[in-house]
């Protein structure tokens, strides 16, 4: 399979080999059968990077000139972002950027390994290096829900400087490729969320989204993060995992419907959490259904339902999914045949 799934593969062969139809969901019997998942690769760089710099090779002449000046005004960024980094980060983050620091032993989430080249947060494809705006993102706000703090009050200047220097950690990673500015940015669809009519419908429409593609095998039918296959997931700086609970109010990635439709799209690098974007955009040529990527707002609508009615702003609206409802074939051949559209 040539996707970002490829470490995250859907259950099929063994399953419908050693299955019988009928098969009720069963949660030992689906427990890491469904999806076998390790954290997905970090190559498939090459591709994206071929793309990229044809792209940039023509404007390349007109650069040379002021190349020279620039890589001294990154040299100076870097020693200002040193010193940055040693106050402010390497508590957590280790001096040698490895997560290692003073503070790390006592933390879950793992302040992030920064040698490794891999970042969660990102508008950019899974596999990609972050931009710095999606950096500047994350300093700004903090990975909400953990240890991560939010960095708002310090100048754009010296955030822009310690990023050049987190980046000399994983000097091969960022040498291949180096974005300024987020890319792709997934609008959300007028009048979506205004009307309280509109937006139940797109979140009924979600919560089949939920059973169809799969996510209530990590996340659960409840969306609590208990799925069948949410026992002893690991990412990829070799730590337990845990799907997250879609009845908070916040994702990590942020507060907004926007940061929820990104971990969507683009998954979240590093650990099984799945791209679906890549996956179904080139399945949309062949189903219509999941053109112009309603799918990913109308699952975005269910999970911001589920979150009003934790707050008591619903109440059985939208019933839960039952338990035992969805047998593994069911969820396989819903989700199987965007997969296979692939290949
Ligand atoms: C109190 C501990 C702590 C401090 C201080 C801290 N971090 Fe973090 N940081 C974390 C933790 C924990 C995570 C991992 C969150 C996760 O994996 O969900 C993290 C993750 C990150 C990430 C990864 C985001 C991604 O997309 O994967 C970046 C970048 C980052 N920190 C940068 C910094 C910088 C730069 C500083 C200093 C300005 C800093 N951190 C200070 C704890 C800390
Ligand atoms: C193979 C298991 C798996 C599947 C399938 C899966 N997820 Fe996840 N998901 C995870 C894990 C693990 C995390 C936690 C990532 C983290 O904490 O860094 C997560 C996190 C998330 C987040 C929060 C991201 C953030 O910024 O904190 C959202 C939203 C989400 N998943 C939605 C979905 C939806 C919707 C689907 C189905 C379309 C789905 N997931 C399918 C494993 C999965």
């Amino acid at each position: 399979m040539n996707h970002p799934f490829k470490n995250c593969i859907v259950f099929k062969h063994k399953f419908l080999r050693n299955q019988k139809k009928n098969l009720k969901y069963d949660k030992d019997h689906v427990t890491k059968k469904l999806f076998y998942c390790t954290a997905p690769p970090t190559m498939k760089k090459s591709n994206i990077l071929m793309t990229i710099l044809l792209a940039t090779l023509g404007a390349a002449t007109a650069f040379a000139q002021s190349r020279f000046v620039e890589s001294i005004k990154k040299q100076e960024m870097i020693q200002m972002g040193k010193k940055g980094y040693e106050t402010r980060c390497s508590g957590c983050h280790g001096l040698e950027g490895n997560g290692n620091g003073p503070g790390a032993k006592m933390l879950f989430p793992k302040p992030r390994d920064f040698t490794r080249g891999v970042f969660k947060f990102k508008t950019v494809p899974l596999g990609m290096m972050p931009a710095n705006d999606d950096l500047l993102k994350t300093l700004n706000q903090g990975v909400v829900g953990t240890s991560m703090p939010s960095f708002a009050l310090v100048s754009d200047v010296e955030k822009r400087a310690i990023i050049e220097y987190v980046k000399t950690f994983a000097p091969e990673a960022w040498k291949a490729q180096d974005l300024t500015q987020a890319v792709s940015p997934l609008p959300v669809p007028q009048g979506f969320f205004d009307n309280k009519e509109n937006f139940l419908t797109h979140a009924r429409n979600g919560r089949v989204w939920f059973q169809e593609l799969g996510c209530i095998v990590c996340h659960g039918t409840s969306a609590r993060g208990d799925g069948p296959s949410a026992e002893g997931l690991m990412d990829s700086w070799d730590q337990k995992i845990t799907p997250a609970n879609l009845h908070k109010r916040y994702v990590k990635r942020g507060y907004t419907v926007q940061d929820v439709a990104y971990s969507i799209y683009q998954g979240v690098d590093g650990t099984p959490m799945p791209a679906y974007g890549s996956v179904m955009d080139a399945a949309g040529e062949k189903y219509p259904e999941i053109k112009e990527k309603k799918y990913i707002w109308e699952l975005a609508a269910y999970i911001l339902y589920l979150r009003a009615e934790e707050a008591g702003l619903y109440n059985g609206e939208i019933p839960a999914i039952p338990e035992g409802k969805i047998s593994p074939e069911e969820v396989q051949k819903t989700v199987g045949k965007y997969f296979e559209a692939n290949n």
